[in-house]
């Protein structure tokens, strides 16, 4: 190797690689929170497959991260399109690019619905536009309309019996979490971690383990791959 290496990049992933994928992968997620003003760096495209096997891909939040059991939460209408999927299939995949930080993570799993109890807790911690929101919207289905739209949220804030001169005063104000919304969570057992290098020598590692219903997962095993 010569002295000046052109290829020296700057910090790449460990080696050896760590037993578990989830402490960089948080690790990472902080510091894209850190890089203010990245807007949205809980960003994620969220794929799924149709029961038809048709895939789909869309962003979403990615509202929480517990690396105990190698899983990340996000919210959305169990309804829509990607809700039928997952619940079809019970499966979906993401991926997060946080582009100025040159890091890219793909996470692939199992999704299971979040318990009622953490998808009211989240949705009572939602602005109230956006809890209306979520009951005004069939997400995925066809509106004639953007007018239609905003009438179905103005019978929406009637039908809730919203008073709406405390919504305009900015009090609290409790409105139910709609049956048809909530969380999902999406257990890992596929996780790669990607680092921009120099000449497209790029740092790639893939852990995987399996997942048994209702038990215990495997460790996670772990292999650097070619970029
Ligand atoms: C940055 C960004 C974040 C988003 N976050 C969410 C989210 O957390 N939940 C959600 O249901 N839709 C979110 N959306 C909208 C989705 O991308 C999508 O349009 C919607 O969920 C309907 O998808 P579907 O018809 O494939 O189910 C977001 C869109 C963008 C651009």
């Amino acid at each position: 190797m010569p002295d000046l290496d052109p290829f020296d990049q700057g910090p790449m992933l460990p080696d050896p690689l760590p037993g578990d994928p989830f402490g960089l992968f948080r690790g990472w997620f902080e510091d894209a929170r850190a890089q203010a003003p990245t807007p949205n760096p809980n960003a994620m495209a969220l794929a799924t497959v149709d029961p038809d096997g048709r895939p789909s891909v869309r962003m979403v939040l990615c509202k929480g991260i517990d690396p105990e059991t190698g899983s990340i939460l996000f919210y959305t209408n169990y309804e829509s399109r990607k809700g039928a999927a997952m619940e079809a299939t019970g499966r979906a995949a993401v991926v997060f690019h946080w582009d100025a930080m040159e890091r890219q993570v793909r996470i692939e799993g199992r999704v299971a619905r979040a318990t009622p109890a953490e998808s009211d807790a989240y949705f009572a911690s939602r602005a109230w536009e956006s809890r209306v929101g979520a009951w005004a919207s069939r997400q995925s289905r066809p509106v004639a309309s953007r007018q239609d739209l905003m009438d179905q949220v103005g019978t929406t804030i009637l039908e809730l019996g919203l008073d709406v001169g405390a919504l305009m005063r900015g009090e609290p104000v409790e409105i139910p979490r709609p049956p048809f919304w909530g969380g999902y969570r999406l257990t890992a057992d596929r996780v790669e971690l990607w680092v921009g290098g120099t000449g497209r020598v790029h740092d790639r590692a893939a852990w995987s383990r399996q997942l048994a219903p209702g038990g215990p997962a495997t460790r996670w095993e772990s292999t650097r791959l070619q970029p």
